[in-house]
């Protein structure tokens, strides 16, 4: 039988388990209970994970419905919660991706029918080494990159979803990809999602300062991307304020390694607003006159208003010899060197209207190589940041304006 892992102070609980699911189940009881699978890790002391965890957290149940989460999240890992207050926290539970509901005190029949059916949704097993790697189970606060430019047209939705997608195929769920396009955003069309929540659900109330109810809101996307879809009606966008934006990206950062931001054109109110949490800076325009201008003006205004740049990086679209300038008139012009150059091609307009992003199905294309490098580039700014380096090339800062 599948292991089961009881997390319990209580003999009887513990007896429980053991009476439905025999030698397979083990137990720990731990004082605090644990809130994370890292957290959980330190209670196992090497001990495998098991495909169910059985919680009975006592009052302690919000930390045992953010462990459901974690494990349920990054390590299909089924939980059944035992409490005495079923219908108090059962909305919650479900929410938070519990199984099943057992009492303390129920038959152990009961429990034995509920660690079935539990059984048959964990996922394949994970080592601990693997499960100490999965950033959604970190504590560290993530990254948010944002992608914008002064202009639309330019290919800020294009390089935004194929950036966090191809986050997501590195580390699967330590990716979130929010539409913050207002009002016209494409996201939920150029990742063929459909989803029954939107930014204006996720951005109101409750759930944007809520870890546990904004996960239940995200959409999972078949790469292991989650998806904050940009609003259905402008008119519920408007309601959406900056405040609402920072607070819901505030609230990511806490579960994801990487909050990947897609923009409107040009520095409204909410851009502004992402532009003060952003972490890593993207900044797209087209190969042509007017354009380039608008980057040379929007990187000015930045350094106006004191949101200093120690570095950024650049992305130049629409590459093609036949319009007439050059690379290095694009650099010369703003007055610093280009990052990547994605040449046009019919390859994108392809792949948007499918609904497939290019780093999705593995393309090869020279577009694909050049979004792959860009992948590579957050990626590695990730990594030296960690290890205690300031962004080499990459990144923004703000304390250079002092
Ligand atoms: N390198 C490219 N080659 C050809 N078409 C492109 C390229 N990049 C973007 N496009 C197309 O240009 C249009 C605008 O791109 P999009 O990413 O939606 O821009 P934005 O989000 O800045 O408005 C889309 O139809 C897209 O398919
Ligand atoms: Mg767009």
């Amino acid at each position: 039988m599948s292991p089961v892992l009881v997390i319990s102070r209580n003999p009887q609980v513990v007896g429980l388990v053991q009476q439905a699911w025999g030698p397979d189940g083990y137990a720990i009881a731990p004082e605090q209970f644990p809130d994370s699978v890292q957290s959980l890790l330190a209670h196992l002391q090497g001990a495998p994970l098991p495909a169910v965890a059985v919680l009975d957290p006592a009052e302690q149940v919000m930390s045992a419905l953010s462990l459901a989460v974690d494990l349920d999240r990054n390590f299909s890992i089924a939980s059944v919660l035992v409490t005495d207050r079923v219908a108090e926290v059962s909305l919650d539970a479900m929410r938070a991706g519990v199984r099943d509901i057992v009492t303390p005190t129920a038959p152990a029949e009961e429990m034995k029918k509920a660690l079935e059916r539990a059984a048959t949704h964990s996922g394949p097993r994970v080592t601990q080494q693997q499960a100490s790697s999965v950033p959604g189970a970190a504590t560290q606060r993530g990254k948010v990159v944002t992608v914008a430019s002064p202009k639309g047209g330019v290919g800020k939705t294009t390089v935004s979803t194929n950036l966090a997608v191809g986050l997501a195929q590195r580390l699967p769920q330590s990716t979130v990809l929010v539409d913050l396009d207002i009002h016209f955003g494409d996201v939920a069309s150029a990742l063929n999602v459909t989803s029954e929540f939107t930014l204006p659900d996720m951005a109101h109330g409750a759930a944007a300062q809520d870890a546990l109810a904004l996960k239940s809101y995200l959409y999972l996307h078949q790469t292991g991307l989650y998806v904050v879809p940009g609003s259905e009606s402008p008119a519920a966008a408007d309601a959406v304020t900056s405040k609402d934006v920072v607070n819901l990206l505030d609230t990511l950062a806490t579960q994801f390694k990487y909050v990947v931001v897609d923009t409107a054109p040009g520095l409204s109110e909410h851009t502004l607003a992402v532009l003060d949490q952003t972490d890593i800076l993207v900044l797209v325009t087209s190969l042509d006159v007017p354009g380039v201008r608008g980057l040379r003006k929007e990187l000015d205004t930045l350094r106006d208003i004191g949101l200093m740049l120690e570095s950024r990086s650049v992305v130049l679209n629409f590459m093609h010899p036949s319009r007439g300038i050059s690379v290095g008139d694009v650099e010369a012009s703003i007055g610093r060197k280009v990052d990547f150059q994605i040449p046009q091609s019919n390859s994108v307009p392809i792949s948007v209207n499918q609904g497939i992003p290019l780093l999705q199905n593995g393309s090869r294309d020279p577009v694909a190589k050049q979004l792959r490098a860009l992948v590579d580039s957050v990626d590695n700014a990730d990594k030296a940041d960690a290890k205690g380096r300031r962004f080499l090339d990459f990144g923004l800062r703000k304390e250079v304006a002092q």
